[in-house]
């Protein structure tokens, strides 16, 4: 093994394929702008507690996920495995409720979670976070949803549907508990080691376990829409009308139990058909206990995490790409008087917005015509020494193939005149 290697489930985003992931950076900050949210930045790294108090010590993230360890001083700490615990951290760290605890903020970065890793799984994947404080109608849960509507169909992608469900809240929660804890007792000779473990530590887990005799067995098991208690069935209510109105489509799916501990009410996935085993391209939901749990005041709150990678691998197999940024122009000097020259240039015209290159390397006429064309230039700019003793080089249209003459007294100045021309 070579020690120079990347570590498994890390990988590099190679600039040929960074256009989509700058696109969608693009559209989702724009969109998340429009609707009012501010961007917040966060360390990748907290102390280990933020996140196994939070995301709950029963569930795979804390348990095996995580990649903690103890600094010099022994303190603990952990790479974020998401960030929504930060971003609550944060909230109430800074005292932000104080002034307004209505507050709307979106985050994009790494995450680090220590699972195996497969197509659309690594163990550091990119998510683009956005979370609401400090409003408890469910016309903010829709709006969520819609939003993440919204931002798909802009990046062309269709086959996404949004699987929604509610998890209740402290009063409905214990009768479905009860009723799931009954069923599995009655099960417990047909459940996975797993599930077994779970019905002690977390039962709502048991609810989306893949084993397909876990699948069976629990086919007729209780759900928590069965328990919804008036206001929780109401919240819900509003929530599908208000989508429905809106035409966002959407699966009611009672199998949704999400992976973190910290969801109250709607919590919802928006799925894909593309990417195999790992479907969710985006998760999220209401957690309107956890910024009183992580020491706050008692403030609602809800959000999402879109999955960078799965997105973009989403939009890899659609095959929609970003346009391929050319080059606006090659200059081709020779020699080394016109080399000088041409690294003014070319150094003004980057700073006036033109991307544009020049070769250091000598190399002939005919081979700089080739590498202008493999770049995919718009224009080269001829400089040799004949071209400026006569002060007259030659800018070069590659598309039409139109050639004019221009000064080297100030080119700058006439290339940027062409540009704005023919641009
Ligand atoms: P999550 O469902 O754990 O939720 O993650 C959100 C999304 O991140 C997933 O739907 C998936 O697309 C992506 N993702 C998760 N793990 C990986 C991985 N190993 N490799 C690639 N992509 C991955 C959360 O993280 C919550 N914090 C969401 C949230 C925000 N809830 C409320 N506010």
């Amino acid at each position: 093994m070579n020690n120079m290697q990347i570590i498994r489930g890390f990988r590099d985003i190679l600039p040929e394929n960074i256009k989509l992931w700058q696109k969608v950076e693009k559209e989702a900050k724009e969109l998340f702008e429009d609707f009012g949210f501010d961007e917040i930045r966060l360390p990748v790294l907290e102390k280990t507690e933020v996140f196994a108090r939070s995301i709950g010590e029963a569930t795979d993230i804390v348990e095996k996920e995580m990649y903690t360890f103890p600094d010099r001083k022994g303190d603990k700490l952990t790479l974020r495995p998401e960030a929504t615990a930060s971003m609550v951290r944060a909230y109430v760290q800074h005292k932000m409720y104080a002034s307004d605890p209505v507050r709307k903020f979106y985050t994009i970065g790494p995450m680090f979670r220590r699972e195996r890793p497969q197509k659309g799984r690594y163990r550091q994947f990119y998510q683009i976070d956005a979370e609401i404080f400090g409003v408890e109608s469910a016309y903010v849960d829709a709006n969520l949803i819609f939003l993440l509507n919204e931002l798909f169909s802009r990046l062309g992608l269709s086959d996404l549907k949004a699987h929604i469900n509610s998890l209740g809240c402290p009063d409905c929660r214990p009768d479905f508990q009860k009723a799931l804890l009954n069923l599995l007792e009655s099960k417990k000779e047909e459940l996975c080691p797993d599930c077994i473990r779970r019905k002690e530590s977390n039962p709502l887990r048991t609810l989306d376990c893949k084993v397909p005799q876990c699948k069976e067995a629990l086919k007729e098991a209780p759900t928590t829409l069965d328990f919804l208690c008036k206001e929780c069935h109401g919240h819900f209510e509003t929530v599908k009308r208000v989508l429905k109105q809106q035409n966002v489509e959407f699966i009611e799916d009672k199998t949704l139990v999400r992976g973190l501990d910290y969801y109250t009410r709607t919590a919802f996935e928006i799925q894909t058909t593309s990417l195999g085993a790992q479907s969710a391209v985006a998760g999220g939901g209401r957690y309107d206990l956890l910024v009183k749990e992580m020491g706050g005041p008692d403030i609602p709150a809800i959000g999402f995490a879109i999955g960078f990678d799965r997105l973009v691998e989403v939009m890899e197999a659609l095959e929609k790409s970003a346009d391929k940024q050319l080059l606006d122009l090659f200059i081709i000097a020779l020699g080394d008087a016109a080399t000088e020259k041409g690294y003014y240039w070319s150094t003004d015209l980057n700073l006036k917005g033109i991307r544009c290159e020049i070769d250091y390397r000598g190399k002939s006429l005919k081979a700089l015509m080739k590498r202008a064309d493999k770049l995919g230039a718009k224009y080269v700019l001829i400089a040799g020494e004949k071209e400026i003793k006569e002060n007259a080089l030659i800018l070069r249209n590659m598309n039409t193939r139109e050639q004019i003459s221009i000064s080297a007294d100030n080119p700058v100045a006439d290339i940027v005149g062409a540009f704005k021309k023919n641009n």
